[in-house]
């Protein structure tokens, strides 16, 4: 047996029956029996606790006959293929028996060339099927990835990436966020998420599709957690990290990357491959230098292009913003206002700041600037010029 075998389900009243069939079944490679039933009832129970791919149904037994049970397990497993086995001269059965949900027939006696190649011929329609219906059902996205970095800690890298992400989801998007603070990741903590899989988890079982390691927030947001251990992080490498932030892009339309303050060959890695680089920068004289440095490295690299300045804790002691912005030689993109209580209960409660108080200037800020990253925004018209001037303007 492999583990792409057909699994078949026997339902016959005849013992005799049922173990032809089976020795029938018995040397072909790709199909195997994993149950028996003698009677209608028992089919529609052990169909449901063991959900085979096919069923080989016979039509006349007592009690619940295979039509009924057909239609029973039709409704409850409808990928659940049923093929009708009955003597000759029941083709008025055969006929209610296919409007019941049942795939295929064979009439007894039957060879065992017959009966492969029907379960094979139904598996491959049902193959085709699936395979159609999951390409509809699931749209390819192609997610632009927006990385959140500063060369400092305590920032508020976090605090960005969680409420940025918060926000786009509340905007119709599908987002996945990652933490790659992959010593000291606290994304999910600042969401109240219990870490049922990690990136360790997708490492140790041989970094197969990285969507299976989601977590699932009750916003609809998903999270991809950094290992629990610190040690773990060091399995992590930069390849590690492509392979997963290309894995993650069709299925979202944004990835928000949360980063450790430095510049790691992952974090690299994730600049590299970021469309949008948030610099998370605080406003004062300590950080000056340092954020002054940063932005010389991200030229170096090429990837300064990409880069917007998020000032944070703005109003908190520091140095005005357009000095901090000429002294950067680089514009303030998005201010973010200093509301020390705001964030410390959001970190306590496990809630992002926006959804604790939307109200709040530092939510308004965090949601604009996610409306700015979606390019949702309203841009406000010009001051003092009523709608109507604006929509009846004379021309000339
Ligand atoms: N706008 C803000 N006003 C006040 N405190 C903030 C603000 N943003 C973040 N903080 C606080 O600063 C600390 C560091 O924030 P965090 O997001 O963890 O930074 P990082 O990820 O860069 O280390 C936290 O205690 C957080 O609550
Ligand atoms: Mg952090």
């Amino acid at each position: 047996m492999t583990a792409d075998s057909i699994r078949v389900m026997i339902v016959d009243d005849t013992k005799e029956t049922r173990s032809n069939i089976k020795k029938l079944l018995e040397f072909e490679d790709g199909i195997i029996v994993v149950g028996e039933a003698a009677d209608g009832a028992e089919a529609v129970l052990l169909a449901q606790e063991l959900k085979p791919d096919c069923i080989l149904m016979d039509i006349n037994m007592p009690g619940l006959d295979g039509i009924s049970a057909t239609e029973q397990i039709y409704k409850v497993i409808p990928d659940c293929m049923t093929i009708v086995i009955s003597v000759q001269g029941e083709q008025e059965y055969l006929r209610r028996a296919m409007a019941a949900g049942a795939r295929d027939y064979l009439i007894k006696p039957f060879s065992g060339d017959e009966l492969i190649s029907t379960i094979q011929w139904v598996w491959q329609l049902e193959c085709a099927r699936r395979s159609h219906n999951s390409a509809e059902s699931t749209p390819l996205r192609s997610g632009r990835v927006i990385v959140v970095f500063s060369a400092k800690g305590g920032v508020g890298k976090s605090t960005i990436a969680v409420n940025l992400a918060s926000s786009l989801v509340k905007q119709e998007q599908k987002v996945i966020l990652v933490d790659l603070d992959l010593q000291f990741g606290d994304v999910p903590l600042m969401l109240n998420l219990p870490v049922k899989h990690s990136m360790a988890d997708w490492y140790t079982d041989g970094c197969g599709s990285t969507g299976d390691y989601l977590l699932n927030h009750s916003s609809g947001l998903q999270v991809l957690a950094a290992p629990e251990v610190p040690e773990d992080g060091e399995l992590i490498t930069a390849e590690h990290i492509s392979q997963m932030l290309n894995d993650l892009k069709p299925l979202a339309d944004y990835i928000v990357v949360d980063t450790p303050q430095f510049f790691h060959e992952t974090t690299l890695q994730s600049l590299e491959e970021a469309d949008q680089i948030i610099l998370a920068a605080v406003p004062d004289l300590s950080n000056l230098k340092n954020v002054h440095r940063c932005l010389n490295v991200l030229e170096k690299l090429n990837l300064a292009d990409k880069v917007k300045i998020a000032a944070n804790k703005v109003g908190s002691e520091g140095i005005k913003l357009d000095q901090f912005s000429s002294h950067l030689q680089h514009p303030i993109w998005q201010s973010l206002p200093y509301d020390p209580r705001l964030t410390a209960q959001a970190a306590v409660q496990g809630i992002p700041v926006i959804d604790l108080n939307p109200k709040a200037k530092l939510s308004r800020a965090l949601v604009h600037a996610s409306e700015v990253l979606a390019g949702t925004e309203i841009k406000p018209g010009k001051k003092g010029l009523p709608l109507a001037s604006l929509l009846f303007a004379r021309k000339g």
